[in-house]
């Protein structure tokens, strides 16, 4: 007799088949299959993998429904599959890769019974490495990160260009400021206001790039740093957007006490965060909270716990701007 409960619970536990499916992610297999590359010795080429740890990869995923093989068709994808390719219009593909920023951070979920015994972040305790050093080491022609943190900057990043009185600014500094989305959108919003991005290696060049791209590199640069360390001075506002939301209470004062620092008596620190509110009881909540704290960690705050932290920094709140459910606008200022 079928034991339905634990076939059920072993099946809710399975590893193999979400990790299958992240490596013919990463490996884009769909996309060579559409391209016509239908055979293992030859998505074997292609992708750069052991042929023969491939081919049972790819017989495992026929199993499961997700690609198919035929003596005269080779392997193809079937429609379970299609999200798996990069054009697909409900394309999946980046959100699973293993070099995205998303599938980087969920590898961290390996370390949750160390995250849950300890309190500390998943990824480091599975890898031994900073998440945001690895993100920052992803080889530039992955590309994926750069363009998953403009999509990240939709989720009300215009509060931030529109909500905010920008005219007497003259220079803004975007700490962790990721592909240089933001500042390239203030630059063009106005027209006098120069600017620099701040972020760690492989995330400046990308910043770098788009800065070029989008020809405002006369006013705006990017610099390598980390906003751990200290910050340099000299700019009028020091914004931090999406940054303390991925950091626990030690480190997000940490990093306000450096932006504080940097901006002087005079300069601004405009707090932009995201992932505020939040309600315990719903489901998604509760995915998303043990996610975030298994992964980045990412610890979900409150308005009024965001504007704690900025007062155990020792700023002052000198000014609050439009909150959404997704990001909220502070505006502090060094005692
Ligand atoms: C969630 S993204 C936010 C990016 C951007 N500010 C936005 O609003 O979309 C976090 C950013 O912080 C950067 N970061 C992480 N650790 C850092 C550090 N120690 N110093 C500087 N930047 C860092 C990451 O590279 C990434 O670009």
């Amino acid at each position: 007799m079928r034991d339905s409960n634990a076939d059920d619970l072993t099946a809710m536990a399975d590893l193999l088949t979400p990790l299958a499916i992240r490596v013919a992610a990463t490996l884009r297999l769909a996309d060579h299959m559409a391209a016509g590359v239908t055979t293992g010795a030859g998505l074997a080429e292609r992708t750069g993998a052991h042929p023969a740890t491939l081919k049972k990869l790819l017989r495992f995923l026929v199993s499961r429904g997700i690609f198919r093989w035929s003596e005269e068709r080779g392997y193809e994808v079937t429609e379970l599959g299609a999200p798996l390719r990069d054009g697909a219009p409900d394309s999946v593909r980046r959100r699973l890769s293993m070099d995205g920023l998303l599938g980087l951070a969920e590898l961290g979920l390996t370390g949750l019974l160390h995250t849950v015994r300890t309190g500390e972040p998943g990824y480091k305790a599975a890898f031994g490495r900073d998440f945001w050093q690895d993100v920052s080491d992803v080889p530039d022609d992955a590309n994926v990160l750069a363009e998953e943190v403009v999509s990240g900057l939709e989720a009300d990043g215009a509060l931030i260009v529109h909500s905010y009185d920008w005219s007497g600014v003259s220079r803004v500094m975007d700490v962790g400021g990721g592909n240089g989305t933001l500042l390239i959108e203030l630059a063009r919003a106005n027209p006098r206001l120069r600017g620099a991005v701040l972020d760690l290696p492989g995330m400046a060049r990308a910043a770098a790039k788009r800065i070029e791209e989008a020809a405002v590199a006369d006013r705006c640069e990017a610099i390598v740093g980390s906003f751990l360390d200290p910050i340099p001075p000299g700019f009028d506002v020091y914004v931090l957007s999406a940054i303390l939301c991925d950091w626990s209470d030690g480190d997000a004062i940490k990093i306000l006490r450096r932006c504080g620092e940097a901006a002087g008596a005079d300069g601004r620190v405009l707090v932009a965060d995201r992932n505020l509110i939040h309600d315990d009881d719903d489901a998604h909540a509760a995915r998303m909270n043990l996610l975030l704290t298994g992964t980045v960690p990412a610890p979900v705050r409150t308005l009024k716990q965001l504007k704690r932290l900025g007062a155990a920094a020792g700023l002052e709140l000198t000014w609050e701007g439009p909150a959404t459910r997704r990001r909220a606008l502070l505006e502090f200022r060094a005692h």
